[in-house]
């Protein structure tokens, strides 16, 4: 199927992106919110966009031309009517996104396709709400969308092969890089990576083993990290980790929030956006890039920061989830980390990261499942660099 119309739900800080990137791709794209108003800022915020990347010469179209490909309209049935292909960007809610799905599916060309840009919902159930499961697929598009390269390709488990491969297509032609996540698990890959992260990194504060600036200082200077994961969560905001973190744990994944963010989530100490979080800022907004002693980077040894996410990034290799290609493109692209989580787990040593994993439980008092994987690579001493072998040769 050839998409050349692309309807866009909810025209908030993604919709918005999303709708602009399709329309620079060349694609006629229709945005539709609740209300007028909503529309008109999201046009605003893309003429705004538009005109900076044209300047900057990476687009060659005038901004006038590239938005003139977008309508916008509050009516569901005037964006839908003839759309190829559906992203739907509105709020992360199961019910709003059920009953936009129930009203597209009753709306949009039999043949169209129906995809939800959701960070945390499963695409079986959004699919659930339609008469066409399997033309229902997740594309999980990061913010901002214009800058950021990656797209997560979600399976739900109706999606057919022809929908993954046109949406594949699609994204191809958004000149996004795609990993394809093969079963409708919470978080995706990206999310679940990160949780590990934030939730490890918060542990060891709380149990007095480290500092928020150790870790950061860690990450920094000894792995190269642009940004170091408390640093991150401020600025992405703890709200959004605090929401997500909650859905996904309600749909079976296993973590516990960390204390310490619970509290600062009640004390709306949400990162930049509230002026404190984990670190100070100037003000409410004013991000300021948090200044990090390099001593404390000698302070942790840094495969315990990472040694969960490694954990779950073998469940997902070995479940079939996505490829390790596709892992370690996620958190590259997805998390901006300088390298792959394998390339990471292949220089400290499996045989390091699973005592790492082992010290970890110890420390919270909360086992963690080593993945069989990690321990069948420590039986046959595929330790990583220093045996020539882990998770690839060398
Ligand atoms: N913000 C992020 O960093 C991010 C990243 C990846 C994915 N997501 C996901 O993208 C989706 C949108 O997130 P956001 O941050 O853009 O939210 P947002 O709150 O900025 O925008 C959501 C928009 O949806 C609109 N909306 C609500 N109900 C609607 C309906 N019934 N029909 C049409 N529009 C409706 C709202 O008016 C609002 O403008 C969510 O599913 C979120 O989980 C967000």
């Amino acid at each position: 199927m050839e998409v050349s119309k692309i309807a866009v739900i909810g025209a908030g800080t993604m919709g918005h992106g999303i709708a602009e990137i399709c329309a620079i791709s060349g694609f006629e794209v229709s945005l539709n919110d609740v209300a007028e108003n909503i529309l008109n800022s999201a046009i605003e915020k893309i003429k705004w966009s538009l005109e900076k990347l044209y300047e900057k010469k990476q687009i060659k179209e005038e901004p006038s031309q590239v938005l003139a490909r977008i309508k916008t309209s509050t009516s569901l049935d005037e964006v839908l009517k003839d759309a190829d292909f559906m992203i739907e960007a509105a709020i992360e809610d199961l019910n709003v996104k059920r009953d936009i799905f129930k009203k597209a599916d009753m709306l949009a060309p039999s043949q169209a396709i129906l995809a939800s840009n959701t960070s945390s919902l499963p695409i079986t159930e959004i699919a659930e709400s339609t008469q066409r499961k399997s033309k229902v697929i997740g594309t999980h598009f990061f913010n901002p969308p214009v800058l950021m390269k990656l797209v997560e390709i979600v399976r739900g488990k109706y999606t057919d092969d022809a929908t993954l491969n046109v949406s594949i297509q699609l994204c191809k032609k958004l000149e996004k890089e795609i990993v394809v996540v093969n079963k409708d698990i919470p978080g995706f890959v990206v999310n679940r990576i990160l949780a590990r992260v934030v939730d490890t990194a918060c542990m060891l504060v709380y149990n007095g083993v480290a500092d928020v600036e150790d870790v950061d200082a860690v990450l920094r200077y000894r792995l190269n990290f642009p940004m170091g994961v408390f640093e991150v969560a401020d600025y992405s905001g703890l709200d959004v980790f605090y929401f997500i973190h909650g859905i996904m744990t309600s749909r079976g994944f296993k973590a516990r929030l960390c204390p310490i963010l619970e509290e600062k989530f009640k004390n709306k100490e949400y990162g930049v956006k509230t002026g404190k979080g984990f670190y100070t800022y100037p003000g409410p907004g004013k991000y300021q890039k948090p200044q990090l002693e390099k001593e404390r980077a000698t302070k942790l040894d840094p495969s315990i920061i990472l040694a969960h996410a490694i954990n779950e990034a073998a469940y997902l290799l070995r479940e079939g989830i996505a490829t390790k290609s596709d892992i370690d493109k996620a958190v590259m692209l997805g998390l901006g980390y300088p390298k792959g989580i394998f390339r990471f787990a292949d220089e400290f040593g499996i045989d390091r990261v699973v005592a790492a994993l082992e010290k970890l439980s110890e420390i919270t008092g909360e086992e963690i499942e080593i993945d069989p994987l990690l321990s069948k690579m420590v039986k046959e001493n595929k330790l990583g660099v220093k045996t020539n072998e882990g998770f690839y040769r060398y």
